[in-house]
């Protein structure tokens, strides 16, 4: 049976914790489907794992969708979430349905994702929500703000902790289906996890979230940096170095 939203609230409820992981191609999103992954979010960090970029920032909505529809095509249980890329929903409530409706337009996705909690953001995404697009909201280190946050560490003094969990109340209320947390304190992701309704989904974000998230690239060794938090559960980058130094060898042994 087919991962949707609905059994997303249910485990929230039930405490059964969410897998979820990142996938930016046909090939590697068919096998995290197979594992049994419930969540597969075709993240804008694709610019850097997928395109080598230096930052999200690049990746335009054609990309995304490009990678989205390939992904789409591998898997068959797992639930499909597709990140707005910087510069598509930023712009107005209008460019934002436009973006989001080329998401459900052209791929399979169930639920896309957006980031930030700022007014204007809040009515935006309410809007999307009302055009009858499912939003997964996105708070703390939120990447297409490098330039203004840096990447590190969000919330960690008592004002900018109020914030965040003053927005992830407002995000609620516009009605998002799950709130993904990235890079906060432990005790703030938790405090958040226990106050809204809709399930959290951390990255860096400490044990107690609804679900975790890691960016697939960082759990099977294959990127050029990974952030502390991302446990490297494999060395893909040694296995195929060795492989395909063995296939070499063999052609030119020929
Ligand atoms: O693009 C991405 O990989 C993300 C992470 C927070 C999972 O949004
Ligand atoms: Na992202």
């Amino acid at each position: 049976m087919p991962v949707t939203i609905a059994q997303l609230q249910k485990w929230k409820h039930q405490k059964k914790p969410i897998a979820a992981l990142t996938a930016t191609d046909y090939a590697i999103g068919k096998l995290l489907d197979k594992a049994g992954i419930d969540l597969i979010l075709v993240g804008d960090s694709l610019a850097m794992v997928a395109l080598g970029y230096k930052n999200t920032l690049p990746v335009t909505l054609d990309d995304m969708i490009r990678h989205a529809q390939a992904v789409g095509r591998g898997i068959s249980n797992a639930l499909l979430i597709v990140d707005l890329p910087f510069l598509s929903y930023q712009v107005s409530p209008e460019q934002a349905i436009q973006s989001a409706g080329r998401i459900f337009k052209e791929t399979e996705a169930k639920g896309i994702k957006l980031e930030g909690g700022y007014p204007e953001m809040i009515n935006t995404i309410h809007k999307i929500i009302q055009a009858g697009m499912p939003v997964m909201g996105h708070l703390g280190l939120t990447p297409q703000s490098v330039h203004r946050i840096g990447y590190r560490v969000q919330g960690t003094t008592t004002d900018a902790a109020d914030l965040i969990i003053h927005q992830a109340k407002e995000l609620v209320e516009a009605g998002i289906f799950a709130l993904l947390l990235e890079n906060i304190p432990a005790e703030l992701a938790a405090k958040i996890t226990e106050l809204v309704p809709v399930p959290t989904i951390g990255i860096g974000a400490g044990k107690s979230c609804d679900g975790q998230i890691l960016v697939t690239h960082d759990v099977l060794g294959l990127s050029d940096w990974q952030p502390p938090f991302a446990h490297k559960y494999i060395d893909l980058s040694s296995v195929i170095t060795e492989a395909v130094q063995q296939y070499c060898q063999d052609v030119r042994q020929i």
